[in-house]
């Protein structure tokens, strides 16, 4: 269901370890998906306590999400398996947060009301409102979602509150196109599990690089490496949980794009530096993990290279393509600012003193080193951090941990520097 850069490595705590959620269901087709999403949560750690209305039972049993929650599901305020036949208050101080997913139409506009006629809304209601979070997943057909009612009831309950985590777009059960679906569960994972992340880079506008880029000879062939991109979209996923305001520019690279980040695909390394430079000055942060092609061919053929009958292979001249990351670190400070800038090292080998060397030639506060050939393609990585302060080992770890911790380390150097808001040591999830 997700990259799989993003599951837990052996050994890893799960994201949403410790957490008790309170998942409801309203009436909707998508109750299908919140079967999946139900085991998702699970797999990220967390204990889940399903709740009903009576119109989610006409989408889907309480016998199949009572066998994926593993408890009882709960659909009625005359619930007596409780002792004090009070399941609102009880089921709703346990939680860390209450999810609904799917959120009907219907449910949106009584939560705006405060309806209290069943045991979600009553739930919702009963809850301490600065303790326990609502999350909610809209679900319903376009012309539905698009209703002026509709809209105006979803800035209402965010304006009370709760926290409205969009919806999807494209073909629906109705036979309509358009916005309105339930977010993938995937989807909603990211989403629900940034919701726990401390927001250490609040206020910041983070600009990455990622994956390889392609440098044309011919139409039909080009220079590419094995960059997969991984590590720059953990970044990015990881960035945009601590609270930025992500852009995303990608070499080519078959990977989804992290929830709430901005993604521009680029191709060449010229296009990555235009892309680049556009918008590195209004940029707090630049975080160069690409594997930018060092040269280019100095006139890709217009017309496919052919065979000429000779044997002998073309003669190729090549260019040497701007250096991104030293461009951006050389901007001048003062006026609009130059972002903190992190650079990355694939190296094959002498990975402290090729770090080291790299970071002073790029001229930057702070360079991450890691062997190219053992984490290319990979889920996980080991790391080498490496400032003014000399360097710092990061165990191997599946790659989205290992950008969570960057992005504490980035976090932490720019508060040190008046550059961020605070330096958040608690991060509450997963290993830190
Ligand atoms: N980088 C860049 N633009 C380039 C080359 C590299 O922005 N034209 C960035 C990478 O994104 C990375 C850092 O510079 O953050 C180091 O890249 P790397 O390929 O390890 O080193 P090079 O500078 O290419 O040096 P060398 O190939 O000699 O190791």
């Amino acid at each position: 269901m997700t990259n799989q850069a993003n599951e837990p490595g052996c050994g890893e705590i799960p994201d949403l370890a410790g957490k008790h959620l309170v998942l409801g269901l309203t009436g909707g087709i998508a109750c299908y998906k919140s079967a999946e999403l139900c085991r998702a949560l699970i797999k990220a750690g967390a204990t889940v306590q399903v709740v009903m209305t009576a119109a989610a039972e006409q989408f889907i049993t309480p016998v199949t999400m009572q066998a994926l929650s593993g408890r009882p599901v709960y659909t009625s305020q005359w619930d007596s398996r409780e002792a004090n036949n009070m399941a609102h208050i009880n089921l709703s101080r346990q939680a860390d947060a209450i999810l609904i997913a799917p959120c009907s139409a219907d449910f949106i506009a009584k939560l705006l009301h405060g309806s209290a006629s069943d045991l979600l809304g009553l739930m919702c209601l009963a809850r301490p409102i600065d303790k326990v979070p609502l999350l909610v997943a809209p679900a319903m057909n376009r012309e539905m979602y698009a209703h002026p009612a509709t809209q105006r009831n979803l800035r209402q309950l965010e304006a009370d509150g709760a926290k409205v985590l969009g919806v999807g777009t494209g073909f629906q059960a109705c036979g309509e196109t358009g916005d309105g679906r339930m977010l993938e569960p995937w989807q909603l994972m990211e989403d629900i599990i940034a919701f726990f992340v401390p927001k250490a880079l609040a206020g910041q506008k983070v600009l990455v690089t990622a994956g390889p880029t392609y440098e044309a000879i011919d139409p039909v062939r080009g220079i590419t490496n094995l960059s997969s991109g991984k590590m720059g979209f953990a970044i990015a996923r990881a960035a945009r949980e601590a609270g930025a305001e992500v852009t995303l520019i990608a070499g080519p690279a078959s990977l989804p794009t992290p929830r709430g980040v901005a993604r521009i695909d680029v191709i060449s390394a010229q296009n990555m530096l235009d892309a680049v430079m556009l918008r590195a000055q209004s940029a707090t942060v630049f975080i160069a993990t690409a594997a930018v092609a060092d040269w280019r061919p100095a006139v890709p053929s217009t017309q496919k290279i052919k065979k000429d009958g000779s044997r002998q292979p073309p003669q190729l001249q090549f260019t040497e393509n701007a250096d991104i990351l030293a461009t951006v670190a050389r901007l001048a400070t003062g006026h609009a600012g130059k972002p903190f800038c992190v650079g990355f090292a694939a190296e094959s080998h002498d990975l402290h003193e090729n770090a080291q060397a790299k970071r002073l030639r790029k001229n930057v506060p702070l360079l991450v080193g890691n062997i190219g050939p053992d984490t290319f393609g990979q889920d996980h990585n080991a790391l080498l951090l490496v400032d003014a302060q000399g360097c710092t080992e990061v165990p191997r770890a599946s790659k989205l941990l290992l950008a969570r911790r960057l992005v504490r380390e980035i976090a932490t150097r720019m508060s040190a520097l008046g550059l961020a808001q605070q330096n958040v040591q608690d991060i509450s999830l997963g290993n830190s």
